[in-house]
């Protein structure tokens, strides 16, 4: 947890202060495997070692990428090939037998504002199989298929808003006092915890529906050796494990926003062509891996993703791969591993992430406090992303340098830091309604 805060600078009384009033449990884990000892984080940018970052628009054997023909036939599927194969893993399709089923609807709850939908996302034929619990909110005003956000929750779906009728997750959970979670199971002590991060009324009165699931749902966050959650599903016979080339977490937790995305093309009263994914920190990564892998996501806002996510892995600073790697080893694919201590050979960095996302909008965002997430490596990779954005007609980061606190830029890709630590703010809402209201095609 002391991780999250730029430890070099806090007094350390300060520091345990903000650590009890973190709102959720997305903190750093202590490095636990064996292995060859992680270096200590650095803050300091005057000792980031010098780095080249792979050229987006020159193939891998050195023909440049000379227009969008090419970026489109051979340079995105070579980048694309390489975060599936070196950094996330190979994700499945959709499961053949996958099924959706309302389990609860109501017309008008929270004070007529809304229509609310509960609805799971059956994996397979089995009702007692791996499945993904969605909540739905949608506003009473639509007119028609609404626009809408979505987003995987860190602690239940009965958290983002204190609605009685919200069903509570029934799937592993990390122990927490403060949510009332003991034996692993979610209980009625946490409703309504986490609206702050949710925003739900404000998200409903600009006219956006907002769709929400557990990410244990799809896999539960620990190093079980892929046993639980939906790994398991598609082992070929004798498999126990995924390849090294295979889905982690991340990979699953991005699988499962895109099966969210089949049910959203079901359902008529949702636009499924204006949906806009939103995830914060670990999800953050899982959301802009889902938006580079599925093209169907109209907008990726990446919250505080950090490493792994928004920033360049190249700069080393704060969170880097080795320690990602050793605190969370279930996360990406074992050939990720590869990479500890040796970012330099790497086939991509992250800016290739942001990129994979072109033409479509992306919006970036940053906390001061946030040095774990390198808020300077999450607006460089939106700027490098840039030169992508261009060959394809659209302007990319209008911004050269990185912008000032509270100033956000609305470019096709956007980017804002503002003051404060790790989190997602009402602020932060209000820019991601607003960047959606700008980009989001007139229906
Ligand atoms: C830890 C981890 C980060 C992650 C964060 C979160 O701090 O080191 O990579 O983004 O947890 O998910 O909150």
């Amino acid at each position: 947890m002391l991780h999250n805060m730029p430890i070099t600078t806090w007094p350390l009384l300060l520091i345990a202060l903000l650590c009890c009033a973190l709102p959720h449990e997305a903190t750093a884990a202590e490095p636990k495997t064996a292995g060859p000892k992680v270096a200590e984080p650095n803050y300091d940018e005057a000792k980031i070692p010098p780095y080249t970052l792979p050229d987006s628009l020159v193939a891998d054997d050195g023909t440049p990428i000379r227009d969008a023909a090419m970026w489109q036939q051979r340079r995105r599927p070579e980048i694309l090939r390489h975060f599936q194969e070196q950094v996330y893993g190979k994700l499945p399709g959709r499961p053949a037998a996958m099924r959706f089923e309302t389990t609860e609807q109501s017309q008008s709850t929270l004070n007529g504002k809304a229509t609310r939908k509960q609805v799971t996302i059956h994996f397979t034929r089995e009702a007692d199989g791996p499945k993904l619990n969605l909540l739905v909110y949608l506003p009473s005003t639509r007119k028609g298929p609404v626009p809408l956000f979505v987003g995987l929750n860190f602690s239940g779906n009965h958290t983002v808003h204190a609605d009685p009728a919200i069903a509570l997750p029934s799937a592993w959970m990390r122990n927490d006092e403060t949510l009332g979670v003991t034996d692993h199971r979610a209980t009625e002590a946490a409703r309504g915890a986490h609206a702050k991060d949710w925003q739900v009324e404000r998200i409903l009165e600009r006219g956006y529906g907002l769709a929400t699931a557990y990410y244990g749902d799809i896999d539960p966050d620990f190093d079980d050796g892929f046993q639980n959650g939906v790994h398991p599903l598609f082992y070929r016979e004798g498999q126990k494990a995924p390849l090294a080339d295979e889905w982690g977490s991340i990979g699953a937790w991005a699988w499962g926003l895109m099966r969210a995305m089949d049910y959203f093309e079901s359902d008529n009263d949702i636009d499924a062509r204006r949906v806009t994914l939103m995830g914060h920190s670990r999800l953050g990564k899982a959301a802009l891996w889902a938006g580079a892998s599925d093209p169907r996501f109209a907008i990726v806002v990446s919250n505080n993703s950090g490493c792994g996510g928004a920033a360049l892995s190249r700069r080393r600073i704060g969170e880097t791969v080795h320690r990602i790697n050793t605190a969370f080893p279930h996360w990406f694919c074992g050939n990720f591993k590869k990479y500890n201590a040796r970012e330099d050979e790497l086939p991509i960095d992250q800016h290739q992430l942001i990129a994979l996302m072109a033409p479509r909008p992306v919006y970036i965002t940053s906390a001061e406090d946030d040095l774990w997430a390198d808020p300077r490596g999450e607006y460089l990779a939106a700027l490098h992303a840039t030169p992508v954005y261009k060959l394809l007609g659209k302007e990319g980061l209008t911004a050269p340098a990185m912008p000032a606190l509270s100033q956000p830029v609305m470019s096709t890709i956007g980017y804002h830091i503002r003051p404060g630590k790790h989190d997602v703010t009402a602020y932060d809402w209000e820019q991601f309604l607003n960047f959606a209201d700008r980009h989001l095609p007139k229906p």
